[in-house]
């Protein structure tokens, strides 16, 4: 037997989504019944604007509030969410609509997989991981037994609106932590999106990307663009265990496990990035020119570029969890120039003296923003 399918999905700019005229996400849902899934804080600022949008075109939908922190990324939160699916009546045709962060889409895309074998999905990322990274590629997970997105699946949504007025109610810490995403697939791919972020950070920050405009929506599309270009020749990751976008991707869920998801992905993945770009640096492959500028990034866009969790320990155990995710390959993927990257793909090109001293003079050097306390942030479990 020979079963493949091929799957296209779309990822548009919608701009005033949730504006009561704008047709875009019912002309998307048709006639089906749907599942608007969401965050607290996301359905306390815009609740009533999703519910005006489903009763003003007569939209089948239903709003329900999923915890959705990085600590109930579990799967008892797609557990509870695949009950409301039942619950609520939705059929085989049915549809759920993630309109949230990382957290929410991810909780959304696992679901979708599982619910009657495979509903529909559409997403609406509201974060700025969202929009540029996690919304808009066709993985879902969650964390489990201590690990990192263990179990999840590969799992395509059937359109991505994208709309980047969500932006302007984000708190300033999640927009960092967001530029982390967009500094990495700058580095590994695009060294004019890495000059844009350094020329423009602090004004993107500041304006929640609304300025200075045009900057502002080229960071955000050459951001978009370069991560489905990417994503495009390895959807299902069954071509190739090289991939440029795991750039940070090595230490960083370790480090998060470690610190029991109180450190945010992004900043792990920061914190990643600065030991990779330092070690390229101990092996001869990155300028210390570059390095630094690297380093400069990233400190520049509030992110820490250390933590004291970080060890030698942590580092070397990151590795073999590599190796058992990428087909016994660790494929550590480290800078050789600003917006260039190659693999480091066998233990041995990765001394242990090296990372030693990569992580050494981490620890030596100024860290960085303070990481965001995540509990603080975190949102209450439903009752
Ligand atoms: N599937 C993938 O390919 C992929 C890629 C990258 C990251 N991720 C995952 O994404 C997660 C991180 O996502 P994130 O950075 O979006 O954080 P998040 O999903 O944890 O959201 C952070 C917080 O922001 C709130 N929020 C969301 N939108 C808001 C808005 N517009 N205004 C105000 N508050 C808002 C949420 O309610 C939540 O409390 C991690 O779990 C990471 O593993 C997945
Ligand atoms: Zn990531």
């Amino acid at each position: 037997m020979t079963c493949a399918r091929t799957h296209r999905y779309r990822v548009t700019l919608a701009e005033r989504l949730l504006h009561p005229d704008n047709p875009t996400l019912a002309t998307q849902i048709g006639g089906r019944r749907a599942l608007f899934v969401t965050t607290p804080s996301v359905a306390r600022i815009y609740g009533q604007e999703v519910q005006a949008l489903i009763d003003r075109h007569g939209l089948r939908a239903e709003l329900v509030v999923l915890s959705c922190s990085e600590q109930h990324k579990t799967l008892s939160q797609v557990a509870w969410l695949c009950e409301e699916a039942r619950r609520r009546g939705l059929d085989r045709t049915g549809v759920l609509v993630g309109i949230g962060g990382g957290v929410c889409t991810d909780i959304v895309s696992v679901a979708a997989s599982a619910i009657r074998r495979g509903i529909s999905s559409i997403r609406v990322p509201t974060t700025l991981i969202g929009l540029i990274d996690a919304g808009i590629g066709l993985k879902g997970a969650v964390n489990f037994a201590g690990k990192k997105s263990f179990l999840g699946c590969f799992y395509p949504p059937e359109a991505v609106l994208i709309d980047p007025a969500f932006l302007r109610t984000l708190p300033q810490q999640l927009l960092r932590v967001g530029l982390a995403e967009i500094i990495k697939i700058a580095l590994v791919c695009d060294a004019e999106l890495f000059e844009l972020v350094v020329a423009h950070g602090a004004d993107l920050l500041t304006s929640s990307f609304a300025a200075p405009g045009e900057p502002a929506k080229r960071v955000l599309w050459l951001s978009i663009q370069r991560m489905l270009e990417e994503l495009e020749q390895n959807p299902y990751e069954d071509r190739t265990y090289e991939r440029l976008v795991d750039f940070g991707h090595t230490v960083s869920p370790l480090l998060e496990a470690a610190t029991d998801f109180t450190l945010h992905h992004g900043e792990a993945v920061a914190v990643d990035m600065a030991l990779s770009a330092t070690l390229a640096e101990e092996l001869g492959l990155l300028s210390a020119r570059d390095r630094g500028r690297i380093l400069a990034s990233l400190r520049a866009a509030g992110l820490p570029v250390h933590v004291s969790r970080l060890d030698a320990a942590l580092a070397g155990e990151a590795l073999r969890e590599a190796m058992r995710h990428r087909g016994g390959a660790v494929n550590l993927v480290v800078p050789v120039a600003i917006g260039r990257a190659t693999f480091l793909k066998h233990p041995s090109e990765i001394p242990e003296r090296a990372l030693e001293a990569a992580i050494r003079r981490l620890s030596s050097e100024p860290a960085g923003a303070s990481p965001l306390m995540l509990p603080a942030l975190a949102e209450p479990p439903l009752g």
